[in-house]
């Protein structure tokens, strides 16, 4: 099977000659990426963009009044208005560029967690996060005297608003969860824990990293008081993240960093900071990143949100089906898996060892716990094989896949 022949079908057969990486051999095979939910390939379009900004227009933003000073600072403007835009936003300063996903989370537990969280209050997070949604809340309660507490997930991985209702308290000052699990897919009630949480007057921190690829996003709907994701999920390149952030708690939210960029004028006694979102971009930005985030909102944009969550959901569905008919294999997770994430395991067999057998027919999945440990630990298992899809992949890749786990 190779892009040129006529095995693709549906969305990967329109979208996938927009992936230079994806119509190369490797080891003399065609590769079948399906390891998206690590990191996603990237279109030409959002390469270009890229390439473009770095041949017209790279210098450095708000610093010069030169012409390409300017029109870098335009890009770096124009860019954070498109975030906005994609997540429905109500203000360009409620959207601060970091580096990810991980980047975010911190900048929320060191800056504005211990702003609300003090000494006996308890921090509440799900049994499925990524350890970049439990490790700086573990260091926020370690510093502050708080009590982590989890929220248990149900025999077939799902969260229900039901268990976080079970664990709040009066002292609950703050929930952090995942939009999407990372593991297998599952998708979280985060509209409806936000309101729940909102009505004990608990924030709310929203793990998108798993999302923003597979489905619309409006920050408003789900009325979560911060949200991120990295680009490199979603067709962008490495090194680019979101926060997004209330304006309000923005307002009282401390910095990472400081330096450059973040404060118009310093001085040995004025103000050190400024205001969001500059204050939490000190240093020279990612503007080639921010660039491609852009262009990668825009190419997504353009197939549709929605129909690429259904295209990544049905994969899933197919895969996990299809999985499960063969017998002596167990897929973790909902009958009916709704994210575009499945997970896995062969039975008696090392994950790993599935993996590299998989990787002898050129196709890439992730090994192992998936940066989700207490997740992995609470189903009993030493890790899985994770298959995650996105737009370029087909049907055809799917019956490869399952057809290759019947050989393990
Ligand atoms: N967070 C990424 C994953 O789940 C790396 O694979």
């Amino acid at each position: 099977m190779t892009p040129e022949q006529t095995t693709l079908s549906g969305l990967a057969r329109d979208v996938r000659a927009d992936f230079p990486i994806l119509v190369t051999d490797l080891d003399g095979k065609p590769p079948v990426y399906l390891d998206n939910a690590a990191t996603t390939q990237i279109p030409r379009h959002v390469l270009d963009a890229m390439y473009n900004y770095y041949c017209n227009d790279n210098s450095n933003v708000g610093r010069g009044v030169h012409t390409l000073g300017m029109r870098a600072t335009d890009r770096f403007m124009r860019s954070r208005e498109r975030v906005r835009a994609f997540l429905n936003a109500a203000e360009a300063r409620e959207i601060v560029f970091t580096k990810s996903a991980t980047e975010s989370v911190n900048l929320v537990a060191q800056g504005f967690g211990t702003q609300v969280v003090s000494d006996g209050d308890e921090v509440l997070i799900s049994g499925l996060e990524h350890h970049s949604n439990l490790l700086p809340w573990r260091r926020l309660c370690e510093r502050t005297g708080a009590t982590l507490k989890v929220a248990t997930v149900d025999e077939h991985g799902e969260l229900s608003l039901d268990s976080f209702r079970a664990k709040i308290t009066e002292r609950t000052r703050l929930i952090a969860v995942a939009h999407v699990s990372n593991v297998q897919g599952t998708v979280n009630p985060v509209r409806e824990i936000v309101a729940e949480a909102h009505g004990h007057g608990i924030f709310v921190v929203v793990d998108g990293a798993q999302a923003v690829a597979h489905r619309s996003v409006d920050v408003r709907d789900i009325d979560a008081d911060f949200y991120c994701f990295s680009a490199h999920k979603m067709y962008g390149p490495h090194g680019t993240g979101v926060l997004y952030g209330k304006a309000e708690h923005f307002e009282r939210t401390e910095p990472l960093l400081l330096g450059g960029g973040m404060a118009p004028i310093a001085s040995y006694d004025g103000p050190l900071v400024s205001v969001p979102p500059l204050r939490f971009e000190a240093g020279s930005p990612n503007i080639a990143g921010m660039v491609g985030i852009v262009a990668a909102m825009d190419y997504l944009d353009d197939l549709g949100r929605d129909e690429v969550g259904k295209h990544d959901a049905a994969l899933a569905v197919r895969a996990a089906e299809g999985l499960r008919a063969l017998g002596g294999i167990t897929v973790y997770g909902a009958q009916v898996p709704r994210g575009g994430i499945i997970s896995f395991n062969v039975d008696g067999m090392n994950p790993h060892d599935v993996g590299s057998h998989l990787n002898s027919f050129g196709i890439a999945t992730r090994t192992g716990v998936h940066c989700a440990s207490p997740f992995i630990d609470s189903l009993g298992i030493i890790g899985s094989v994770r298959a995650s899809f996105g737009v370029y992949n087909s049907m055809e890749e799917v019956e490869l896949l399952i057809a290759s786990v019947k050989t393990a």
